[in-house]
Formats: structure tokens, C-alpha cells, sequence
């Protein structure tokens, strides 16, 4: 196999594109649909302070390397959830990173600095696991990059993540979550910016980008997320690609590129928002759905608010593309 930009020795073969890259042009490949999407999407201005939220896992960490390598002011921000040795290791992985490259790291704990941990919150709140902890991640990065003076949000969704999301959406026809599933969120009163640049690079580009660059990442999957129903839509959306390649990319890019627009539509008007009592957090109702879930967690009462929904609406970030509906009203539980 030859590389499809210099005729050199092949070390990956891209299917979709029907090409092979050397690791430089590989490189470069990644590169330059990271910066289609920040282009496509006016994703980030040159001088953005920009929030990454990293995992520990290859795509965050490998998007991290990247809008470092693009110029960006890009700090990271690592959320400790508390999910025993799989926590532990993946706080010490980003460490390494941020420490290597001198690059600014923001952790915030939900122990430490909210009172819970994921495996906690699974076991005596209503919501899923991973819905919790979907909720949990979404209020912090927010919280942290108001708190930080942050322009904008970006997290290492990649193409099969958001196609799975998608294929989940699409097959309950939840128009609301649909319409709201872009690789770019824009910002509104008390909420940042947020967005998507791997969104264009399937999950084998975001691994084979980390390995080149000598990225040392986590592998494991996070031992909660087991049978979970974003799982198997990836499953499904591999087997269909087996047999038909370029299938996901049709499916995700073209949503983004054609049919997004219609959902949008018909998306209703906007919802109010004022700041939650608790913690000054946008939300619809008296109280966030953070503070509701955290205090169901620890035992404690709100307020009346809490045991009365009444007129409340899932705020965007509540509703934001990255949780199924199931996970996000708790039916199921995973782990
Ligand atoms: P996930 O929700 O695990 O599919 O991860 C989606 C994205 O959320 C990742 O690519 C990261 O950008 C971000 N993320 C997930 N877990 C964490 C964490 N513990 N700390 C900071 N960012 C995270
Ligand atoms: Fe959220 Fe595992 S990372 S439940
Ligand atoms: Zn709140």
C-alpha cells in the first residue's frame, strides 16, 4: 500500500476515503478535518480561550494535541468521577499530558468538590448511571468555563459517537434531541459555547491519530458502561459498515450538512431560562437538574420546586445530544 499524498510506505488504510496515508500525512489528513469542521461551523476564533475536556481517553486527549498543535489557547479540564482504578488511572494519564506539554489543567472532583461519585449517584438516585454522570459532565464543564472566563467548550465526540447517537435518536423520531445534535451548540445567556472538531474522524482515525502521536492514553472503556444502549447502536452502525462502507458518514455528515436545518424548524420557541436558586446555573425551573440530581443523591430537599416539575422544560443542556432519552429519565440502569 502506498500513501495517497506522497507515494510513501502506508501505515493506515482510511476505507471510507478509499485511501492510505504515511504517518506524516496522516497527520496531516486529521489535521485538516478538524480544521473543515472548525471552518464549516465557525467553531473557534484565533483567540478563544478554549475549554478541552479530556477523558483520558484517545479522542479527547488526541483533540487536546491537536488545537494545541493548531494554535489554539486550548486548557484542559479533567473531571474526577470517581469510578475506582478506571478514575484513578485516567486522572494520572491527563496529568502526564497537560505536565509534558506544559499546558494548563483545571480538575475538578465530584467527590471532593460536589459531594458524590458516579458509582454513588447510579446506586441511590433515579437516573441511570450514565445518565447521571452525562448530567453531572455537562453542568461541570459549563460551570468550569464560565468560572474560568472560557469562550467555548470543546469535547472529543467523534464520528461513530455522534452517528450512534443519531441512529438512537432517529429511531424514537425525538425531533427535540435531533435538533440539537450539531457539532456546534451556540452560546446563549449563562451557558458557553460548545463544540465538536472530531465529529468529521471516525473513532479508528481518532486511535490511529493518538497512536502516531505517541499519545499515551486510556484503552479501557469505563467499567459502568457495559450493555449500555450507545453500545449497541455502535455495534449496529459497524456491522452495517462491514458490509457498506461509508454508511456512518453518510448517515452523520449528511444529517449535518442537509437535514439538520428541518429539525431545527420546528424546534418550538426558546425556552426561558433564570438561574437555578442553588447554585446560579441556568435552568427552566426553580432548581437545575444538577442540583435536583444531587441532592436526590445525598438525601437532601430543595425546596417545593423539586417534587413539583410543573411548567419546567429540559434546558439544551439538559437535553444535549451526548445522553439517549432512556438514559436521561433514568429508564434502565447500566453497570
Ligand atoms: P463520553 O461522555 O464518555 O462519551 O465522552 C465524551 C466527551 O466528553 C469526551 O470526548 C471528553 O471530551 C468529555 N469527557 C468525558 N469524560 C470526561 C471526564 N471525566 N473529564 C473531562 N472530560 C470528559
Ligand atoms: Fe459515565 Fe462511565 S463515564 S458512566
Ligand atoms: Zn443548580
Amino acid at each position: 500500500m502506498r500513501c495517497r499524498r506522497c507515494r510513501g510506505a502506508a501505515v493506515i488504510e482510511v476505507r471510507r476515503h478509499n485511501a492510505a496515508f504515511c504517518g506524516d500525512c496522516f497527520e496531516r489528513h486529521v489535521r485538516e478535518q478538524v480544521k473543515r469542521a472548525i471552518r464549516d461551523h465557525a467553531m473557534l476564533e484565533p483567540d478563544d480561550r478554549v475549554l478541552v475536556a479530556v477523558s483520558g481517553g484517545k479522542d479527547s486527549l488526541g483533540l487536546w494535541d491537536l488545537l494545541l498543535g493548531l494554535g489554539y489557547r486550548a486548557s484542559g479540564l479533567y473531571l474526577g468521577l470517581g469510578i475506582g482504578e478506571y478514575s484513578t488511572r485516567s486522572g494520572d494519564v491527563v496529568r502526564a499530558f497537560a505536565g509534558e506539554r506544559g499546558a494548563e489543567l483545571i480538575e475538578v472532583d465530584l467527590r471532593r468538590d460536589y459531594g458524590y461519585d458516579i458509582p454513588t449517584a447510579g446506586r441511590k438516585g433515579s437516573r441511570s448511571t450514565c445518565a447521571v454522570c452525562g448530567l453531572s459532565k455537562r453542568y461541570v464543564f459549563n460551570r468550569a468555563a464560565l468560572e474560568g472566563g472560557f469562550d467555548v467548550v470543546a469535547t472529543g465526540h467523534n464520528l461513530d459517537d455522534e452517528a450512534a447517537t443519531l441512529l438512537g435518536n432517529t429511531l424514537r423520531w425525538q425531533t427535540e434531541y435531533i435538533a440539537r445534535q450539531f457539532p456546534v451548540l451556540a452560546e446563549r445567556e449563562g451557558m458557553v459555547r460548545k463544540v465538536k472538531p472530531l465529529y468529521r474522524l471516525s473513532e479508528l482515525e481518532t486511535a490511529a491519530y493518538a497512536f502516531i502521536r505517541g499519545i499515551e492514553y486510556v484503552v479501557e472503556e469505563c467499567p459502568l458502561v457495559a450493555g449500555n444502549t450507545q453500545l449497541r447502536y455502535k455495534e449496529v452502525m459497524n456491522a452495517l459498515e462491514a458490509t457498506s462502507v461509508g454508511t456512518k458518514t453518510q448517515f452523520l455528515l449528511g444529517y449535518v450538512e442537509r437535514a439538520a436545518p428541518l429539525f431545527r424548524d420546528g424546534d418550538g420557541p426558546p425556552v426561558e431560562l433564570t438561574p437555578c436558586e442553588r447554585c446560579g446555573q441556568p435552568t427552566t425551573a426553580r432548581f437545575c437538574a444538577f442540583c435536583r440530581a444531587r441532592a436526590q443523591v445525598l438525601g437532601e430537599r430543595l425546596g417545593p420546586a423539586e417534587r413539583d416539575p410543573g411548567t419546567e422544560r429540559q434546558t439544551a443542556e439538559e437535553m444535549s445530544s451526548e445522553v439517549l432519552p432512556a438514559e436521561l429519565y433514568g429508564a434502565g440502569r447500566a453497570g
